[in-house]
């Protein structure tokens, strides 16, 4: 009996451990391929990943440094989340025509919007350059001489990897510094706007319903990557072509149903899967609070302006996003963190840990781990509170000090490097100012300070508070630091203005200036070196343990942690239990939409047209059985950065779009738990639908290879 338990534990165990985990493309083979077989893969590794064929990698690149995206037609239709080009579409929008309100289809290739600045970049090659990178690296003595060499050595293998002479080589570190990937890429940078559904449809539910299932969000936007006549990268030109890609996705309209076999493709940005207990309890305790905290208030501000005036909502929509969108998700994994007892399971898994590097003899190399990690935690602790607190109050959430931030850097260029440098930071800052004074707004910006620089004072580690902000009265400060010249491009131009001694001079009598360089002098000399002292220290732990477990364990399968580097993951379209006596169901329809739908909301209203076609059934090729299907989850393992990601078949046929994760597993970057851990994708089908019957948009379709 007690065997058939184990038997049983070991089975259920073997089970949920096939799920979860990103894996690196190029060694899918030696590490996947059968278990994605087994869970009903019919294509092969090679077909992902062949250093020497083109395949799917070819069609998955990166989108503008956050995001992922996919080829889905021969002339470089690229497909990615609303939210991913959100602030392209914001940008192309005033009050008269407000693609973000009521979408934007190019009916024509002439119509497609430029986006300068925007990239998409693709991997051609993936390479193991690990020897190279910790060539003479071990037998150096401290952590800093250590990084200091990896450094050198990756910047030399950087620029000798051999490459074409329009691509880029990148380096980037596994597994916390025991391998090193060296991929070649290709940036393209005339990516142009085709198509973006209104909000009421690409941005469905908002906030209220971002990081939630059931979801009902079509989070879909269409460009077009353009190359030159050559079809390689070239700068915007009206001359430039459609690109022609070395793959594209066949789209699939014949849905999924529960427990098929799903893989998602992407750049997932950055999970800590292995850190020891004691830095998820300094996560769950006090880093997450406090950024919570922070936000909170900020963003009960800019509400309230964005409520009353339509062009501050325009101003503010994409930064008001991108703001509640982490402070949503860090409200989750602290509530996931605590529910699943994380710490608990980390503790009790570090236990074991030790009596196992006890039996394998191995005291000496690891056996100073875990107490090491807990001094160097404790130690952090304050700095690292000091330093999210100043992050999130003066860089993240207001923006007159962030310019101040900047000006103060400007005038650390001059000091330590000179006039000419001086000359051309300032160069630059001007020319790309522009951009922000357009959606800065003086009025919402000063109250957003006043009532952080409050939360500051009070909550920030008091040992290292500048004398300034002991007691200090928030809103007299508020109205003294806004008188301040950076509140306008122009203010800003004129302080600018002049040689460097004349600048400095300027800057000195100007308040907001004057504020920003002081808080920022105080967080350089007390905050940041002590950090970075006891942060590589941490850095250089973590490391060795990230050895010890891989060699501790070499029958697990043990993924890199995240890094936005390409990646697979893989599972099945699966519901899941969130509470007691509660089940998900894993699809949702058309008919979830108009169940949510609150006329005139700025969340749930619903395009009058989307109404009709509701009303009359007509879905075209892509509904099933009279309904209209809307969104699926999967057991994927994804974060932040694999939004765009596509979402294929057991063939490789696209299905789905990812764009979010399940409320009760946001704590999957840290702790991934295959019961409750879900993606979110928009199904296929109504990305279709909305592009062909509720657009019109048909040029498109034609253009795609569907699969019926
Ligand atoms: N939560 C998703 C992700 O992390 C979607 C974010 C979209 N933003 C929003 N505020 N609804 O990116
Ligand atoms: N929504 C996220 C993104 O933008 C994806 C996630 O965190 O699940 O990448």
């Amino acid at each position: 009996m007690k065997l058939l338990r184990l038997v049983l534990l070991l089975l259920v165990f073997n089970a949920s451990a096939q799920q979860g985990g990103m894996w690196v493309p190029s060694l899918l083979r030696g590490m996947n391929e059968s278990e994605m077989k087994k869970l009903g893969m019919k294509i092969s590794a090679a077909d992902i990943y062949d250093a020497n064929k083109p395949g799917i990698k070819d069609a998955v690149p990166q989108f503008n440094g956050g995001c992922t995206a996919e080829m889905i037609s021969p002339k470089g239709l690229l497909l990615t989340n609303h939210h991913c080009g959100f602030e392209q579409i914001q940008s192309h929008s005033t009050i008269d025509h407000d693609y973000l309100t009521d979408g934007f289809w190019a009916m024509t290739m002439e119509e497609e919007l430029p986006n300068p600045g925007v990239v998409v970049s693709f991997i051609v090659k993936i390479e193991d350059v690990t020897t190279q990178v910790l060539d003479g690296v071990a037998s150096l003595g401290s952590e800093a001489e250590k990084q200091k060499k990896i450094q050198d050595n990756i910047t030399a293998v950087t620029a000798s990897f051999p490459k074409e002479k329009w691509q880029e080589n990148r380096i980037r570190t596994f597994y916390d510094g025991n391998q090193y990937l060296l991929f070649v890429t290709e940036t393209f940078k005339d990516i142009r706007l085709v198509g973006a559904p209104p909000s009421s449809i690409g941005k469905f539910g908002s906030d209220t319903d971002n990081w939630v299932w059931p979801r009902h969000t079509g989070d879909f936007s269409i460009f077009r990557v353009y190359a030159g006549k050559d079809n390689r990268p070239a700068e915007y030109s009206k001359d430039n072509v459609p690109y022609v890609p070395k793959h594209y996705f066949p789209v699939s309209i014949k849905g999924m149903k529960e427990n098929d076999f799903t893989m998602v493709m992407g750049y997932p940005g950055r999970t800590t899967e292995y850190l020891p207990a004691v830095a998820v309890e300094q996560i769950v305790n006090d880093l997450d609070p406090a950024r919570i905290g922070v936000r909170d208030a900020a963003l009960k501000v800019q509400d309230g302006f964005m409520r009353a005036d339509k062009a501050i909502k325009i101003q503010y929509a994409a930064k008001y996003a991108s703001v509640a969108n982490y402070w949503k998700k860090w409200i989750g994994e602290v509530k996931g963190l605590k529910k699943s007892n994380a710490v608990a399971i980390k503790r009790q898994k570090e236990e074991a840990f030790k009596k196992n590097i006890a039996i394998a003899g191995k005291q000496n190399q690891y056996g100073h781990l875990l107490p090491e990690f807990e001094k160097a935690y404790q130690d952090i602790a304050p700095y690292a509170l000091s330093r999210d607190y100043f992050q999130e109050v003066f860089l993240r959430n207001t923006e007159l000090t962030l310019v101040g931030y900047q000006v103060y850097q400007l005038t650390q260029v001059y000091q330590n490097k000179g006039e000419q440098a001086f000359n051309d930071r300032k160069a630059n800052m001007l020319a790309n100012t522009p951009e922000f004074y357009k959606d800065f707004n003086k009025v919402v910006d000063q109250k957003v300070f006043e009532q952080l620089i409050d939360i500051y004072a009070k909550k920030a580690p008091q040992q290292f508070l500048p004398e300034s902000l002991k007691n200090a009265d928030a809103q007299k400060l508020a109205t003294e630091v806004y008188t301040s010249k950076l509140v306008s491009y122009d203010g800003l131009k004129e302080l600018l203005d002049g040689d460097a001694k004349t600048v400095m001079a300027k800057l000195a009598a100007d308040k907001g200036f004057a504020f920003m360089q002081s808080v920022s002098e105080n967080y350089l000399q007390r905050i940041v070196p002590k950090y970075d002292e006891i942060n590589l220290k941490i850095t250089g732990l973590q490391r060795t343990y990230m050895k010890a477990i891989l060699e501790m364990s070499p029958n697990d399968r043990i993924f890199p942690d995240a890094n936005s580097t390409l990646r697979v993951t893989y599972g099945k379209v699966k519901g899941y239990k969130p509470a007691d006596a509660v089940t998900y169901g894993a699809f949702t329809y058309l008919d979830g939409v108009m169940e949510k739908y609150i006329p005139g909301d700025y969340e749930f209203d619903v395009p009058k047209k989307l109404i009709e076609l509701y009303n009359n059934k007509d879905y075209g090729p892509y509904g099933v059985n009279g309904r209209m299907p809307v969104c699926f989850i999967g057991t994927n393992h994804t974060t932040g950065g694999n939004s765009g990601s596509p979402a294929l078949d057991a063939k490789g046929n696209l299905v789905g779009l990812n764009f979010d994760r399940v409320w009760e597993g946001t704590m999957s970057d840290i702790y991934y738990d295959p019961e409750i851990c879900r993606n979110i994708m928009v199904d296929l089908r109504y990305v279709l639908f909305v592009i062909d019957k509720f657009a019109g948009c048909r040029r498109l379709i034609d253009e795609m290879k569907i699969v019926k």
